[in-house]
């Protein structure tokens, strides 16, 4: 069964704690946090305070999603607030083994996203650093985009290098994932479905948390 993180981006912001309870009670596995800094990506979404207020109010595993240019500075200011994983672009700037290496060392899980625009064998030479890699199928930045079909040969991709070197990393799809698209990414071997819009835009939230979990 595929695992569900709802991504709080399209939550209620002034009633936070709500709406992250209101997954976790449903039944979602982790909770997707976007950071986004208004230069690796363009928008601005919330950052280390936010993590660290959601950390007191539940024990939830929080899947931080870094969408900013600086990663390296902040890995600590985020393991420290909380977070349970942390997902760096490759895109982003520095040395992205050094900093997988430094996340799994605090005791967190690490893991490296990829663009629509990034072939997936860009990861291989880090699979084994990785406790996760997430195909972004949007362009990053904003919630209520649609899913890009192209994400599918790339998971297929990437579950089939994982397994030849039976290597235990998780695959996370995040983008325009709604009831309809989701069985054919799971398909492909995705284990994680990120989904943002698809819950927390729809009329009963709770419900669709369920409906993920019954595919
Ligand atoms: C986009 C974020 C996503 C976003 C997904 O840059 O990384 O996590 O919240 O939203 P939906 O599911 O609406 O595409
Ligand atoms: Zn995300």
């Amino acid at each position: 069964m595929a695992k569900l993180s709802p991504s709080i981006l399209s939550a209620d912001f002034a009633n936070l704690q709500r709406d992250v309870e209101l997954v976790l009670d449903a039944g979602a596995d982790m909770i997707h946090i976007d950071v986004m800094d208004g230069h690796f990506v363009p928008n601005i979404s919330i950052g280390v305070p936010v993590v660290k207020s959601l950390r007191k109010v539940t024990d939830a595993f929080f899947d931080v999603h870094l969408m900013i240019s600086q990663p390296e500075k902040y890995l600590d200011a985020f393991i420290k607030a909380g977070a349970d994983l942390v997902n760096i672009h490759l895109e982003a700037e520095g040395a992205k083994g050094a900093m997988l290496r430094h996340i799994r060392a605090a005791g967190r899980k690490a893991a490296l996203t990829i663009k629509p625009a990034t072939a997936p064998e860009e990861v291989f030479p880090y699979l084994d650093m990785c406790d996760m890699v997430l195909v972004m199928s949007v362009e990053p930045g904003f919630g209520g985009q649609s899913f890009m079909e192209g994400s599918i040969p790339k998971l297929r991709k990437l579950r089939r290098e994982i397994d030849r070197r039976g290597l235990s990393c998780l695959l996370e799809i995040d983008g325009g994932i709604n009831l309809q698209n989701a069985p054919s990414v799971i398909k492909a071997g995705c284990d994680i479905l990120v989904a943002g819009s698809s819950v927390y835009a729809a009329d009963d939230p709770a419900a669709a948390v369920r409906a993920f979990k019954a595919l």
